[in-house]
């Protein structure tokens, strides 16, 4: 065994297996765990120094055992190391544990005592690998059979239908707090007294300027009445404020200016409410007349 992993690969391979496993079962979040929790970084350098040090003394013992053997075993086992591996006395060992192979110059004694016209039977062992996979399928089948039959757990189907039913689940919550991923695909319309308070400032602080306080317009176009330059509806009018209006006629891309997807949302909400506001001497409505059934999912 040792002669097939030398120790230069048995050490690294132990650590990273070890290392894999802390990864595995410390919860960690979205950090590798070792860099999340400095102690680990301590614990995995003492696992290291304490792989080599057992190879260390492993080494050490052997080469004192091998002195004190007598010289005929010493001779004995510097043949043996000679030996490619499948010669090898372990490795030999091993395959009559797995196969228990009568050799062939034994064959007679498993001989049974017919014949066929010259064709002769031999009554072999079942080899073991093969009868303790057969037991192992024996139980595994009952296991599966009380466990899925009769006590009804999931299939693979409903575990599926679980798992996709949770992920939905956890995107709409991971929506909810990342603001930053809405686009004009995702956004929704808000309704609710508190965001529009909330948007109503956004405008007064950053819109009103052009669009006025009341949103009857100014520099910048009506935004209270049914026509839309640049298409109406929250997709829409979200994706104008992120991105800005036509080249040169003043209306900037408000994601560029720093403003977040959410606050972009309860502005465009806010702006929405507004609708048939009829704000005295409001400008003239400028672009054309948007219908929300028929274009409501176009996005221009
Ligand atoms: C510097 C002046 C200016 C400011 C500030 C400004 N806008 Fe505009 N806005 C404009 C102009 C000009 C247009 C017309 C753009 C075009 O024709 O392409 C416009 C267009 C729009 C439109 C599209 C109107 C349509 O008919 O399609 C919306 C919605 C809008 N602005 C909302 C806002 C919001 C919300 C803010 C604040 C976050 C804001 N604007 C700030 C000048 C401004």
């Amino acid at each position: 065994m040792k002669k097939l992993i030398p120790a230069y690969v048995r050490v690294p391979v132990l650590f990273f297996i070890i290392f894999g496993a802390i990864e595995y079962f410390i919860d960690s979040g979205d950090r590798a765990a070792f860099i999340k929790y400095p102690i680990i970084d301590v614990v995995l350098l003492v696992v290291l120094v304490l792989l080599i040090a057992v190879e260390m003394v492993i080494s050490a013992a052997d080469n004192i055992v091998y002195q004190l053997l007598p010289e005929e075993e010493k001779a004995r086992l510097a043949a043996e190391e000679l030996l490619p591996v499948k010669e090898s006395a372990w490795f030999k060992n091993l395959m009559n544990k797995l196969t228990r192979t009568v050799p062939i110059e034994n064959e007679s004694r498993l001989l049974l005592n017919h014949d066929y016209d010259g064709i002769k039977e031999l009554d072999n062992n079942l080899p073991p690998w093969w009868v303790y996979s057969f037991y192992a399928c024996i139980v595994f089948a009952a296991i599966y059979l009380v466990r899925f039959e009769i006590l009804g757990a999931d299939n693979q189907e409903m575990e599926l239908k679980k798992e996709l039913a949770q992920a939905k689940i956890d995107v709409e919550a991971y929506m909810k707090n990342a603001p930053d991923l809405m686009d004009e695909k995702t956004v929704t319309l808000l309704t609710d007294p508190a965001a529009l308070a909330q948007g109503k400032e956004i405008f007064t602080t950053n819109c009103a300027a052009c669009h006025r306080a009341d949103a009857g317009g100014q520099i910048g176009p009506n935004l209270t009445d049914d026509h839309w330059i640049l298409g109406g509806g929250i997709k829409n009018v979200f994706h104008t404020i992120t991105n800005g209006g036509r080249d040169g006629k003043g209306m900037v891309s408000w994601k560029t200016n720093g403003m977040k997807p959410k606050d972009i949302q309860k502005v465009a909400s806010y702006v929405l409410s507004l609708r048939g506001s009829n704000p005295k001497d409001a400008k003239a409505p400028d672009g054309e007349l948007w219908v929300e059934e028929a274009s409501a999912s176009a996005v221009k």
